[in-house]
């Protein structure tokens, strides 16, 4: 792959296509935001929405882990609530809370006046800022949206939730109304991808984050099929589509049954236990407990080395964390992580 001039590290697309790579490729979920002081400063002045929407700012903050912590594929700088927005549900972003909705919805009136919107029009911001960094990046640029569980329950919740009450009670009471909200996020995120894939993206990253809260028969029945219309939607564009979320262990076989090219583990299942969960048509992705990061060196170093130990037991793994970084992470952890990563010989895993 290379970018005009200069040859792009492609060891992340190689490792999503289960075929070998020269080393372990390695990125972080969140690995643009607060722990790093550059990014802190520049958020005195601006809001996070405010980088959203500023192309070449946008396009410096979504580089600077790249050439700061050495990983192998940029993540696009967003927020999984910038298309809901779009959608015609106005938020904010609160700060050490997470996204918080104007008027949560409720009722069959709210779905029925979501907007399936047409990316260039309504998000020219987002593609403008994957088609500057597709030009100039020496990585791969990951494209993302949110997953459709996760985004409905932001809106039905209105904020975050531990329990996801409103978000399930409508899905039991109302499952006419859950499956046109589900096909109404599905559409309008595989179209958002698309575009973003269009604009030079090579890979997708669809955060589901929340979806762990369900059962295995709620998922199946509920939002399963969602998800792999997404997948199918997008299977003309042959790029890998990563599908994550937490609390996932009991989902795994099913997230590999989507058509997701790799499937994003959190730290509580070892990914041995996953692979023997997803088999082997999929590659696998994470899941190094985003809280090691604050063990000292030698003890992280062996707990990124056990990640490392399971992951490459078979082809096609990414090394990534099982969630995202915490705020107050310290960014040289990260650099030796990247640096451990990267010097792992897979031929001499004791496995
Ligand atoms: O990974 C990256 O570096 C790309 C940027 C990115 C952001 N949000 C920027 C952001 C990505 C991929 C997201 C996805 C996102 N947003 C998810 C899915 C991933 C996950 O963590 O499960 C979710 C659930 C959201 C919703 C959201 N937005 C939350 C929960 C928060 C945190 C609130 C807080 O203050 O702790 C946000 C705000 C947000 N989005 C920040 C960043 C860097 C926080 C820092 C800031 O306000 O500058």
């Amino acid at each position: 792959m290379r970018n005009g001039d200069f040859a792009v590290n492609n060891r992340f697309l190689r490792a999503c296509r289960r075929e070998p790579a020269d080393r372990v490729p390695v990125w972080f979920m969140r690995q643009a935001g607060r722990y790093d002081p550059e990014y802190r400063q520049i958020r005195e002045t601006y809001t996070l929405l405010d980088i959203c929407r500023e192309p070449e700012l946008c396009a410096r903050v979504t580089r600077m882990p790249v050439d700061k912590l050495g990983v192998d594929a940029a993540i696009l700088f967003s927020d999984i609530m910038v298309p809901v927005g779009a959608m015609g549900m106005s938020f904010s972003l609160q700060e050490n809370v997470g996204p918080v909705m104007e008027h949560p919805l409720r009722a069959e009136e709210d779905v029925a006046s979501l907007r399936v919107f047409e990316p260039e029009e309504a998000l020219p911001y987002v593609l403008a800022t994957i088609r500057h960094l597709a030009k100039a990046l020496p990585v791969p640029l990951i494209g993302f949206a949110g997953g459709p569980f996760t985004l409905a329950s932001y809106m039905i919740e209105g904020g975050p939730s531990r329990d996801y009450v409103h978000t399930k009670t409508l899905m039991l009471a109302r499952p006419d109304l859950w499956d046109r909200l589900m096909s109404k996020l599905s559409q309008a995120m595989a179209r958002y991808l698309r575009a973003q894939i269009q604009a030079g993206a090579s890979a997708v990253q669809i955060f589901d984050s929340w979806v762990g809260s369900l059962s295995v028969h709620a998922f199946r029945v509920r939002v399963k099929p969602h998800v792999q219309r997404m997948m199918a939607d997008l299977a003309d564009l042959r790029v890998p589509v990563i599908y994550f979320g937490v609390h996932t262990g009991e989902l795994l076989a099913d997230f590999a049954d989507t058509g997701a090219t790799v499937v994003g583990v959190d730290w509580r299942t070892p990914l041995d236990r996953a692979r023997q969960r997803v088999g082997t048509s999929v590659a696998l992705q994470g899941n190094l407990d985003p809280v090691s990061l604050f063990a000292p060196p030698e003890v992280l170093r062996r707990e990124v080395e056990t990640v490392l130990e399971l992951g490459t037991q078979s082809p096609g793994y990414i090394f990534n964390l099982g969630h995202g970084v915490k705020p107050s992470t310290d960014l040289a952890q990260l650099q030796r992580v990247v640096e451990w990563v990267h010097a792992f010989d897979p031929a001499n895993s004791p496995y």
